[in-house]
């Protein structure tokens, strides 16, 4: 079979690396990859938003099954092109991916099927917005309604800041049109799980439970990024909490998406708060998370591919998804300045094995050399019986790679440790 992959970060070398597990596979595109995933797919020089280009790919190259694993093409409608021109694929249509490329609409959605989350009032003028803020306490969120680089959520400590937020995003533009449209909503606390399920549109099976570390510095410090290390599973997801989760959140988040006519293939993603009232939606994303992924794949013990065509073709019910009892750690490499400004170009260098548990993000070849062309550079993924063990070996193995400027978080999995210690 031949695959195509759209993408090219950490997350969708980890997806190819699992499908290629399957001997069935003979060939896999990356469009467009990146350096590091070269070493495993074909990376063709074709963006993750060219749609057009992809499908004509596709058609002209016999691609066999499409997966699509970005927000920006799900939201521009990748999967109802590929579809319509004949490609099966995993993901979402457009119609579908609204419910990440939407705040309102996943919060009207949770509003009127009454799924657990923060209360909140939508604006389309910086004028409401404000005059909304002055009968509200800090601290208080401030969302941009579209998507935004995971940076348009703003935590503003006092009512001044939220409405800077606001002018920001609602006068000044700062997300684009992303921020025409934005969110108040109440600011909730308690520890945080991602969730990441399998979904057919009738049937949901979640995987592993995983936990991000999405500020820069040790001690969650620092600014947000698009994430510095993760672990699975999360050992705040109980038993009890996931059976909580899949009866109040899981199971009613995909009859409304059919009943609202937006019946959801592919990956949906729950990003929860367990608040002291139970567990609550803070986000909905289309798509597998970066770096949940890297940590949740290796996993799973059942055939990807065999999953992912399960969600397009409604047969999910009849499929195995099964993962080991084990646990993950990835330890992320980024460049120093990070999420803000960095040199790039560095040469990396890795041990045969640290390549092996290596997924590449931001990374090209340079002369026959892998150096560092992004913010985050790399996640080192380690799994082990247990989840101490994990983190001790992800350590471990990071040794193994260096390249001028390298820094990581070195309290990747601290917070899980100290709750598993309870
Ligand atoms: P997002 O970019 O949507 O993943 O949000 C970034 C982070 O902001 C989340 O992981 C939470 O830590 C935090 N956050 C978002 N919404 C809320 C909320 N209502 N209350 C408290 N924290 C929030
Ligand atoms: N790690 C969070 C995300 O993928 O949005």
């Amino acid at each position: 079979m031949k695959l195509m992959v759209i993408g090219g970060g950490g997350r969708e070398h980890a997806i190819i690396k699992k499908l290629k597990e399957n001997p069935a596979v003979t060939e896999i595109y990356a469009l467009p990859g990146n350096g590091g995933i070269a070493a495993d797919a074909t990376c063709v020089d074709i963006g993750a938003k060219d749609i057009p280009a992809q499908v004509e790919f596709a058609k002209a190259n016999g691609i066999d099954y499409a997966v699509v694993a970005p927000d920006d093409p799900l939201a521009l409608g990748a999967v109802d092109a590929l579809t319509s021109a004949g490609i099966p694929c995993f993901g979402p249509d457009a119609k579908a991916a609204v419910i990440e490329s939407s705040k309102a609409f996943s919060k009207d959605l949770m509003k009127k099927y009454g799924i657990p989350t923060a209360a909140y009032a939508t604006f389309t003028d910086a004028g409401s917005a404000e005059e909304y803020l002055d009968s509200c306490n800090a601290p208080i969120v401030v969302k941009a309604d579209g998507l935004a680089l995971g940076k348009g959520v703003i935590i503003a400590q006092t009512i001044e800041e939220a409405k800077g937020a606001v002018r920001s995003m609602m006068e000044d533009k700062v997300f684009g049109a992303s921020g025409d449209k934005i969110v108040i909503e109440e600011f909730l606390t308690g520890p945080e799980v991602s969730v990441l399920s399998f979904t057919d549109g009738e049937t949901l099976v979640p995987m592993v439970s995983s936990m991000d570390h999405k500020r820069s510095g040790d001690g969650d410090t620092g600014l947000n990024t698009g994430g510095m290390g993760t672990i699975a599973p999360n050992p705040y997801y109980t038993e009890e909490v996931a059976a909580r989760c899949m009866e109040e959140i899981f199971l009613p988040t995909i009859r409304a998406m059919k009943a609202e006519g937006r019946p959801f293939k592919g990956c949906l993603y729950f990003g929860l708060m367990l608040t002291t009232e139970g567990p609550k939606v803070i986000e909905y994303n289309c798509r597998f998370g970066d770096p949940e992924t890297q940590v949740v794949l290796p996993l799973l013990e059942s055939d990807l591919l065999t999953v992912m065509r399960s969600t397009t073709n409604g047969t999910l019910a009849e499929t195995e998804v099964k993962f080991s009892d084990g646990a993950a750690c990835c330890v992320v490499l980024a460049s120093k300045g990070y999420p803000t400004a960095y040199e790039k170009g560095f040469p990396i260098t890795m041990t045969a094995e640290a390549a092996a548990h290596t997924y590449v993000a931001g990374a090209a070849r340079k002369d026959g050399r892998l150096v560092t062309n992004g913010g985050r550079v790399l996640g080192v993924t380690a799994t082990a019986a247990t989840l101490p063990a994990a983190i001790q070996e992800a350590y471990r193995l990071a040794e193994g790679v260096t390249f001028e400027n390298a820094y990581c978080r070195r309290d990747i999995g601290q917070k899980a440790l100290a709750a598993l210690e309870g």
